[in-house]
């Protein structure tokens, strides 16, 4: 049995890629728990496993063995339709990428996960895309495509349409790594301000100072957790004029932008 505001009960999760004498082992056994509102940043290098595992907590994959309770239901051994009714319902996705429709305005991108919506509730989903866009801030961007937009606004909207459904997790792989080092300690803050409001936010990356920003740490290595730990969390001062502490600045991608 799994406690009530458990998000995620992971147990003993393995991921085998290809077989025979090509084997990789991706996953080696990995157990997580995740309390609702709840913000955590998976960390580790490349090629540790943080986007296998994140394809399975975003029930885009399955893993080869282990138990997998999502907000209470099994969802291993899942067959794909029963996954992506799953995954519609309860995950909210961010991209490095940002992965938004060109060609069409913020608004008709946020709507577009309630038009998939098969629940058969009655939505007005112009309205809940507005509000999706008001939460991060872009109520004056809502007919703007994608291209006339900055990075970080359009990595705010599509922070938006991970909000939309109002689901259970938000799901984020490596969501600053478009972006240069101010903006990046923007879109942190507004995962901050997110989850201070209850949302339940997964960060996953490979930069110790963007998972900095959350006030627990899960660090994998070659597959396996090797350290869980919660932080002081790095707070941000851009969202809060009024106050906190000015923006420090994140060194190890101020080498790269
Ligand atoms: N589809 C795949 N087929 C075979 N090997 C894969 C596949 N996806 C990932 N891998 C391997 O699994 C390991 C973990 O990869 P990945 O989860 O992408 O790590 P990370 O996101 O931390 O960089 C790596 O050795 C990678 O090469
Ligand atoms: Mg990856």
């Amino acid at each position: 049995m799994s406690e009530p505001d458990l998000v995620i009960d992971a147990k003993e999760l393995t991921k085998v890629y290809g077989t025979g004498g090509s084997e990789v082992h991706a996953l080696r056994g990995v157990d997580l728990d995740v309390r609702r509102g709840e913000m955590m940043a998976i960390m580790g290098a490349s090629g540790s496993g943080k986007s296998t595992l994140m394809n399975i907590l975003g029930c885009l994959d399955q893993p080869t063995d282990g138990v997998y309770v999502l907000n209470g239901a099994r969802v291993d051994g899942l067959d794909r339709d029963q996954l992506a009714d799953i995954r519609n319902r309860e995950i909210g996705f961010v991209f490095q990428g940002f992965n938004l429709l060109a060609r069409t305005t913020a608004l008709d991108n946020v709507e577009l996960p309630l038009l998939y919506d098969r629940s058969g509730r009655k939505l007005d989903s112009k309205a809940l895309a507005r509000d999706a866009l008001e939460r991060v801030g872009l109520g004056d961007r809502m007919d703007h495509q994608p291209s006339e937009l900055s990075g970080g606004q359009q990595q705010r909207v599509a922070i938006a349409r991970a909000l939309v459904t109002n689901p259970t997790l938000i799901l984020a792989d490596e969501p600053t790594g478009n972006l240069d080092t101010h903006t990046s300690v923007e879109v942190l803050a507004l995962f901050q301000e997110l989850n201070a409001q209850g949302v339940t936010v997964l960060l996953v990356t490979h930069e110790p100072d963007i998972a900095a920003y959350a006030p627990r740490i899960m660090e994998l290595r070659d597959g396996l957790v090797v350290r869980d730990h919660a932080t002081v969390a790095r707070q941000h001062a851009v969202l809060d004029p009024g106050g906190g502490e000015p923006v420090e600045p994140v060194e190890s991608l101020k080498a790269t932008s």
